[in-house]
């Protein structure tokens, strides 16, 4: 198993129940699956955890054979090697597309880097946009230069909270389509969140559905 999420549950300080109950999950390399539940049911809090900007109550995940957490070890967020799409992009809206790409880009030449944000900016058809600033951007170009900057440093996962969820309607069927395709030419193993069946039918290799924190059905089958 390329990727194994054991018995995660989280609780955050305010709270007087867990967030996140006994979470299970086991991915294979290059699949894509994706976490439906409504809003509250603890999708971007699973992320988190799994990026490591929350400190899990208990379970284990591991990646490649390498231990992100367990009882004894938590590896920072930086050291992780997963990449994270936000739902709000969280672009650095003082620099320009190429310069965002180049941010997460470290341990490589000069002309290294320069060609893989040439590829990045393939990857996701923004080759002419290179020059410009988030706000000159709509937000579906806003989105897949959040994602070139994610995968830029060849994350091991790729994390991604509700990525169709500030897009127009009329865009969405054709953003999947996209946001698919990029997916798949990567190769990328990844996790989605949504609250939208939709989303997850026409994308996912495996579905896990949320409620409350708790996992409550399992498979793509059961969504169909
Ligand atoms: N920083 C926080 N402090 C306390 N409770 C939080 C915090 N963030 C989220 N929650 C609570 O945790 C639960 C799960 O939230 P979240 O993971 O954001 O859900 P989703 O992404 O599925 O909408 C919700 O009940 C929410 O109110
Ligand atoms: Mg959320």
């Amino acid at each position: 198993m390329f990727a194994e999420i054991r018995g995660l549950s989280f609780r955050y300080k305010n709270s007087s129940v867990d967030n996140v109950k006994d979470f299970n999950l086991e991915m294979n390399q290059g699949e894509v699956t994706c976490i439906l539940g409504e809003s509250g049911s603890g999708k971007s809090t699973v992320l988190r955890l799994l990026a490591g900007l929350e400190f899990p109550l208990n379970g284990q995940m591991q990646i490649n054979g390498k231990i992100l957490f367990n009882e004894h070890e938590f590896v920072f967020p930086e050291k992780r090697g997963i990449g994270m799409v936000f739902q709000d992009y969280a672009l650095f809206p003082h620099m320009t597309v190429e310069e965002n790409i180049r941010f997460g880009l470290t341990n490589l030449s000069k002309q290294e880097k320069t060609e893989r944000i040439r590829e990045m900016l393939e990857l996701v058809h923004l080759e002419d946009y290179a020059k410009r600033y988030p706000y000159e951007l709509s937000g579906g170009q806003q989105q897949r230069v959040a994602i070139a900057r994610a995968v830029a440093p060849k994350p091991s996962i790729l994390l991604l909270d509700e990525p169709f969820s500030n897009l127009d309607a009329h865009l969405r069927q054709s953003i999947r389509e996209e946001l698919n395709g990029i997916l798949k030419d990567t190769g990328m193993t990844s996790i989605f969140v949504t609250h939208d069946r939709e989303d997850a039918k026409s994308i996912a290799d495996q579905v896990v559905i949320l409620d409350k924190g708790e996992t409550i059905g399992k498979g793509k089958a059961i969504i169909i």
